[in-house]
Order: C-alpha cells, then structure tokens, then sequence
C-alpha cells in the first residue's frame, strides 16, 4: 500500500460519517476506465437516472460547451463530448448534491458553499481556457468538489462547529491550522481522502489535496494551480463568504511556473459573473432552492 494511500485510510478512520458516493456515479467511474466499454452500454447505465440525463444534456447545450448543434441525446453527447468529458459531467451533477442546501458551513454564508464551489469552478474553468483549453472541463469539475472536504468536517463537528470559527476570528488562526487543531486534520486532507475512496481519478484527488498550497507537488499539477489561482479569486471576491479570515494569499511561484498571469486572472475575474450567469440556473443541486 503506498504511504499516500495509508495516510488516507488513517484519516478516514477517525471520520463517523462518511458520505456515499451515488450509485450511478461508481459505476459510470468504472465502466469509463474499462477499455471494452461501448458508448451504448454507458447510455444504458446514465438514462436509468432521468433526472442526470437531464443535467447533462442541460449542460451541453449551455453556453459552457458552446457545441455547433442541440444534443438531443445521452448517445449524442457521449459522441460529441467524449468518455472523459461525460464522466466528468457525472461527477458534478451527481457530487453537486452534497454541496448544495441551505446549511450554512463553517465560514459560508447560508447555501454559500455551493455559491463558492460553482463560483470556483467557473472561474477554474476560464483561467483553463486561457492557459489549456482542452483541461477546461477537467478544470470545472476540479473547481467544484476542491472542498468536499468540508462537508465532511461540518457533518463531523456539528456541535463544536463554532470552536472553529473562533479559532479562526479570535485567535487569528488559518482556516486549515483551526481544522488541525479542532480535528487532526484538514478540509484539503479529508475530502483527498475520501476522492481516493471514491476512485477520482489522480488529477482530482490532487487538485483536492493540494489547492491551499499548490507548490507541494512535483510533475504536471496545472489543474491543481489552476483550482488554487481560481479559489483564492473567488474567496476575495465574496463568492458566498461570510468570514474574510478565509481568504489566504496566492501561490505566485505556482501561477507563474504555469504562466497564469496577473492579467489572465484579473480578466477572469472582470468576467468571471458574466460566466456564471450564463451556466447559472443549469446546474442546481437537488433539493436546493432556485433563489
Ligand atoms: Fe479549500
């Protein structure tokens, strides 16, 4: 078991509550890794999930993929998008649910970890398109579930969720040395921890793991900086914040080595609302409020 793995499973074990990943999401991983799988057989297993279906073939038709003709199909998008692509929309259709609702979350705003996350996702997302468009929905979903660790953390300290929060505004603690202190471990920790569980693939369970300090690892970690660049915009921007002891600085060595430039971020930024309005009501996490 290499050690990366052990530390994983270490954490996991002090966790009381682990979410489950949906059903329709661990098969679709699976078959997506299977060299013999045919695109008929993958749009037998997602149109059992009508609700998905329809997620998907919303998001392909948006403004975010821009494709030249309506999709009409699962068959049709599997064709157009690809294995990779359509796996990746599984995931954030699928993940976005644990994200969503009204609770609020140690730091956020009330609903404010799925404004943050979709936020952080866009903005992944268009710092991609600029550096390498063909990460761009890599970059998305990476985005999006980089603080699924969150939800964990709140499901685990409900009570002494507060403990943090003053670590945070009264002791003037980061928010990951306040998660060490409380818990032992940290939000970037956890929710690696349970993508590995989960069977992400590698590049996620990176850009989880390490988008609070990107520099950390070796070799091609571009999503990984380009998820920490975009977090970091989003936090100082408000993106369902409520705390500003949140915010933390921007890795510039990391941006730089990946020429993501000041001007590249400061125009995704001036965008970044234009962006979100045009995916913005396509991708509501069940059971939350259209508001
Ligand atoms: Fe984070």
């Amino acid at each position: 078991m290499s050690k990366k793995k052990s530390q994983f499973e270490a954490i996991l074990k002090n966790v009381k509550e682990i979410p489950a990943l949906p059903d329709i999401a661990v098969r679709v991983m699976r078959m997506t890794r299977d060299a013999d799988v045919t695109a008929n057989q993958l749009t037998d297993v997602i149109s059992q999930d009508p609700g998905l279906t329809g997620n998907i073939l919303r998001l392909c038709n948006s403004a975010y993929y821009g494709l030249p003709r309506v999709i009409s199909s699962l068959s049709q998008a599997i064709m157009y998008l690809g294995f990779h692509t359509v796996r990746n929309l599984v995931l954030t259709c699928t993940i976005s649910d644990l994200l969503g609702g009204d609770r609020t979350i140690y730091g956020h705003s009330s609903g404010g970890l799925w404004t943050n996350s979709f936020a952080c996702a866009v903005a992944s997302q268009q710092i991609a398109h600029h550096i390498r468009p063909s990460l761009h929905d890599t970059a998305f979903t990476a985005g999006l579930l980089r603080d699924i660790g969150k939800v964990v953390i709140h499901r685990q300290i409900k009570d002494t969720e507060s403990t943090l929060v003053e670590l945070m505004t009264q002791a003037n603690l980061s928010l990951l040395a306040a998660e060490q202190q409380t818990l032992g471990y940290t939000h970037p920790e956890i929710g690696a921890a349970l993508a590995d569980l989960w069977n992400f693939p590698h590049e996620l369970v990176d850009a989880i793991q390490n988008h609070h300090h990107p520099s950390v690892i070796p070799g091609d970690s571009l999503v990984t900086v380009i998820v920490h660049a975009a977090d970091v915009m989003v936090i100082e921007r408000g993106y369902g914040v409520e705390l500003t002891q949140l915010r933390y600085p921007l890795d510039r060595t990391a941006t730089e080595q990946k020429h993501i430039t000041q001007e590249i971020l400061d125009r995704v930024s001036a965008e970044l609302d234009q962006h979100i309005a045009s995916i913005g009501d396509l991708l509501i996490p069940r059971g939350s409020a259209k508001s």
